[in-house]
């Protein structure tokens, strides 16, 4: 399936057949792959708690008032911003060092300038986390939808009551929740919502 295929096949899918699994090893290939979004300085802002288990979703539908496309799901991804994202920049300069496209001087000024960028901005720390959360939750659904997953992404959720539920710390804060699985068989996908056409919203200058 090449990229323009898969934009114009997914679709939030409004049931899933429970039956359906998904392993570990798949959705862990599904999240690598979805790493390779763009982000700010490469700082990779997102984190991700999978609920695989029965109870997990269940324990998020609880937060999520009560949305049964989580319960159906073969797993549900809750994405997460990372606030502290500019702390990932050694770990990342280390890499680079270690595949030979940086060195020890650039690698040192890498840090510092992630630091200086984000330590002490409140609001561009979320409005990055934000940015690249979402950019991730893109490109997952559609890698997802290649390796033959249908996903659903929904805001429909407490944040505070997931962040407690999954005793999550200050500094991850949820974006979305993308259901994975297999569309409900039995449950008709309507044609898609209208889109307002790129010639009624842009403005060439
Ligand atoms: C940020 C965001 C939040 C959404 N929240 C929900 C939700 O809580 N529940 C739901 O059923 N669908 C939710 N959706 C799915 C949208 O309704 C769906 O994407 C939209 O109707 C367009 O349909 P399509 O994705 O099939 O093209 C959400 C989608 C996005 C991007």
């Amino acid at each position: 399936m090449n990229v323009r295929d898969a934009v114009f096949a997914r679709r939030s899918v409004p049931s899933f057949d429970s039956t359906v699994t998904i392993s570990e090893s798949e959705i862990l290939d599904l999240l690598n792959a979805a790493n390779l979004a763009p982000s700010s300085m490469n700082l990779q802002p997102w984190e991700y708690v999978v609920c695989h288990s029965p109870e997990s979703k269940v324990n998020l539908q609880q937060v999520s008032y009560g949305q049964k496309k989580i319960s159906e799901a073969s797993a549900v991804v809750i994405v997460l911003g990372n606030l502290m994202h500019h702390e990932n920049a050694s770990q990342i300069a280390a890499g680079n060092i270690a595949i030979g496209i940086t060195d020890e001087e650039k690698a040192a000024k890498f840090v510092q300038s992630a630091a200086s960028a984000y330590e002490q901005n409140s609001q561009r720390q979320r409005d990055e986390a934000f940015r690249g959360g979402s950019l991730w939750a893109m490109n997952f659904m559609l890698i997802a939808k290649d390796a033959g997953w249908e996903t659903a992404p929904m805001g429909g959720f407490i944040p505070e009551d997931v962040q407690k539920a999954f005793e999550l710390p200050d500094h991850l804060l949820p974006v979305l929740l993308i259901c994975i699985g297999k569309a409900n068989p039995e449950v008709i996908i309507h044609a898609r919502g209208t889109r307002i056409s790129a010639e009624k919203k842009v403005r060439f200058q």
